[in-house]
């Protein structure tokens, strides 16, 4: 794949990682794979803005090659310090050592801790510029957006923001422009993207967003590190980010168990039935055999979450109990929730759930419903109203739901 240019002699030179799996230490499942985006702005100063996952270092210089010699490199615009954008950074700087490194203050001293080299490095805060000759680069800090060194720069002249991992997708594609893709999948990995890593965030995303519509700066592209870049529709992801980052819900409920003989499953569905019958949209998942980062997705917009498990040693199982940990640390907003599941003769898993439920700062906004065994009839019955219970308490939340 060649070096692509994306605005008059500025050039994505990145990397599709068509492969990738998993992010984050098995934290994030990538199912389409990612992208690791690098740009190249050539004026009468030439400037890298970020580098590529270090297995790509090879595919990044050669996308350089294709456009200039590397020495001519002036400067090195690092924007985030994680692996995946810096991990090339010392194998180019020893083909451009005159290259001047850029960063925030913390950049230069994550990037000390990750790669131990002595370079030319040059602090840049918010406000400050960059001349290359016909452009100037500007600076905007965004700490936590996500880790503490995170910066985004702007070219005023082209009116293009590089925000990083903001606005990203993990979403590996021959295409690199928004309108040259499927909307459908394009949002759906972006939201996967804000719900696995930035919802716990979302206060300080809806901070920035108010700082730079306060900078009054026009946007008409947006060229994240990940993914694809936004041309056509550069305002539809921020007002996509802004209204998860208010935590803002849909219509539906995510119902989400682990079940040990089946009994805790059945009880999911009949309450599903319920809920369904009352005119509310469902997502049902056996966290056991369910993708974590997909049902995340899922629950980043839906108002309600009905949780299960069965009861085994006086707790809930281990593998919802892992998921509702990473839940937790996404520190959902505005949801309500309740609470299920089956035992056999001590329970214990519902008091369990309740409590983690309680600490993610989530409203459990019914008494829990627990069935010995296996549900009968009657029981059964029990769940469908359940259901219907809950439907009736979303619905009659202060927060009205939008489809
Ligand atoms: Fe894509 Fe925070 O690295």
């Amino acid at each position: 794949m060649c070096a692509l240019e994306i605005k008059k002699d500025i050039y994505w030179v990145g990397a599709v990682d068509w492969n990738v799996r998993n992010f984050h230490g098995h934290t994030y499942t990538t199912k389409r794979g990612t992208t690791y985006n690098a740009y190249l702005v050539k004026d009468e100063k030439i400037a890298l803005i970020d580098t590529v996952h270090p297995a790509f270092t090879g595919e990044l210089i050669e996308k350089i090659k294709q456009l200039t010699p590397l020495e001519n490199i002036d400067y090195i615009i690092t924007n985030h310090v994680e692996v995946d954008h810096s991990g090339a950074l010392p194998e180019v700087l020893k083909l451009c050592p005159m290259a001047k490194v850029l960063g925030t203050k913390k950049c230069k001293e994550g990037l000390y801790k990750h790669y131990y080299g002595n370079w030319d490095f040059q602090f840049v805060k918010t406000g400050d510029e960059l001349n290359l000759g016909k452009r100037v680069l500007t600076f905007l800090e965004a700490p936590m957006l996500h880790w503490p060194e995170s910066m985004f720069t702007y070219c005023p002249q082209e009116e293009l923001l590089f925000p990083n991992d903001a606005f990203g997708q993990h979403y590996a594609t021959s295409e690199r422009f928004d309108d040259e893709v499927d909307q459908f999948v394009l949002m759906d990995e972006a939201a996967k993207y804000y719900g696995n890593i930035l919802w716990p965030l979302s206060a300080m995303v809806l901070k920035k967003i108010e700082e730079v519509q306060k900078m009054n700066i026009a946007l008409r592209m947006i060229a994240p590190s990940h993914g694809i870049i936004w041309r056509s529709f550069p305002t539809k992801i921020i007002e996509a980010y802004s209204s998860w980052a208010k935590n803002e819900t849909k219509n539906k409920v995510a119902i989400v168990y682990e079940t040990m003989w089946g009994a805790t499953g059945k009880m999911a569905r009949m309450i599903a039935e319920g809920i369904i019958d009352s005119g509310l949209n469902i997502k049902l998942f056996d966290i056991t055999f369910s993708d974590r980062t997909e049902v995340i997705r899922e629950m980043l917009d839906s108002k309600g979450y009905v949780i299960g498990s069965s009861t085994h040693d006086n707790d809930m199982l281990t593998t919802i109990a892992g998921f509702l940990q990473f839940l937790k640390g996404l520190k959902p907003k505005n949801r309500l929730a309740c609470v299920f599941g089956s035992y056999g003769w001590a329970g214990g898993a519902i008091q369990e759930i309740e409590k983690v439920i309680k600490e993610a700062g989530i409203e459990i906004s019914l008494p829990s419903l627990s069935v010995q065994y296996i549900p009968n009839e009657q029981e059964s019955v029990r769940c469908y109203e359940f259901g219907k219970d809950f439907a009736k308490k979303l619905k009659s939340d202060g927060n009205e739901l939008t489809q």
